[in-house]
């Protein structure tokens, strides 16, 4: 048995019943909890926690077992290898992920999109008939990275190119993400890179949200997709450009080849895959050529 469980703290004024309020108070989790809990993450998702971030998994872990009312993590544990596993392990992986993003996050790589790789895509699909462009924002979290894109198609892209047919595919693991995504609402923080012409041209201002017109909500599809798992990735196909930008930095060495792997495969020639600023597929795989633009850089299929 796990010695301490749970400590509540009480706010002030005690003697009046209503006015208590309990909170989830972090639970002290034992090297062997850790490594088994790290071990569950690690196999579904290729997110690997090492051990200057047990601290982090304490307190989102406190939290889910509070709100289960579970006695701790031994019997967390025990849930999350049950048959029930495949809901609570994707619960797990909710809680975990880091959803930081916002519109036009990354402008040099956004900027190397619509003026080098997308237009180089088209020189290589002109001789064919389909002028499909395929783009996917993998690891997307609440959509903005994804919406920044249709932004571009919609405002540039698809008046230089007007035959092209432009198709953006977005996922993440997180389905709480997802939801939000599909919703569309920001707030200040997710805008604060977005030009106020775009903002006041796509967003609709409430008193502390910003809405995101159905148009652009339109060209953007979402799935849950988690990169960790190849029958997943697999589904996905004829892609032209794949972001997946701060997303292999959650991953180890080993899980980052494989998911280079997979992305590699489904990725058509020519095509081109995109990685936060401060990534680098350095040591990790040779498939790819390592293209520069300005500021940024691209990874190419050949
Ligand atoms: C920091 S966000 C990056 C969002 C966006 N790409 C950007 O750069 O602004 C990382 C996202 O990767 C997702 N993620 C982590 N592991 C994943 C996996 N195995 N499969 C799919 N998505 C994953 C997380 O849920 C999170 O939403």
């Amino acid at each position: 048995m796990e010695a301490q469980l749970f400590t509540f703290k009480y706010s002030k004024d005690s003697t009046k019943t209503e006015s208590i309020k309990q909170e989830p108070v972090e639970l002290v989790m034992s090297a062997g909890a850790f490594i088994e809990l790290r071990n569950i993450i690690y196999q579904y998702s290729g997110i690997f926690y090492t051990e200057n971030k047990k601290y982090l998994l304490e307190g989102r872990i406190s939290k889910i077992i509070f709100e289960k009312n579970m006695s701790g993590y031994e019997e967390y544990i025990k849930v999350l290898k049950s048959p029930r596993y495949r809901d609570e392990v994707n619960e797990l992986l909710e809680s975990i992920t880091i959803n930081e993003t916002y519109f036009f996050r990354s402008e040099e790589q956004f900027d190397a999109f619509e003026k080098y790789l997308v237009p180089e895509i088209i020189k290589l699909k002109e001789k064919k008939e389909d002028l499909y462009i395929r783009i996917w924002s993998a690891g997307t979290s609440t959509g903005e990275e994804a919406y920044t894109i249709a932004i571009i198609i919609q405002e540039r892209l698809q008046k230089k190119f007007p035959n092209a047919k432009f198709q953006v595919l977005a996922s993440d693991i997180n389905n709480n993400a997802l939801a939000a995504a599909k919703k569309g609402i920001y707030k200040d923080y997710a805008v604060k890179g977005l030009p106020s012409d775009i903002l006041e041209k796509y967003f609709k201002k409430t008193d502390s949200y910003y809405i995101l017109n159905d148009g652009i909500k339109q060209m953007v599809k979402f799935t849950n997709v988690n990169l960790y798992d190849y029958n997943a990735i697999k589904t996905i196909k004829n892609v032209d450009v794949i972001f997946c930008v701060n997303v292999l930095i959650f991953f180890d060495i080993p899980s980052k080849q494989k998911v280079l792997s997979y992305l590699h495969e489904i990725l058509n020639k020519g095509g081109y895959l995109m990685i936060g600023n401060s990534e680098s597929l350095h040591n990790l795989t040779r498939d790819f050529k390592l293209l520069h633009y300005p500021k940024t850089m691209a990874y190419k299929k050949e």
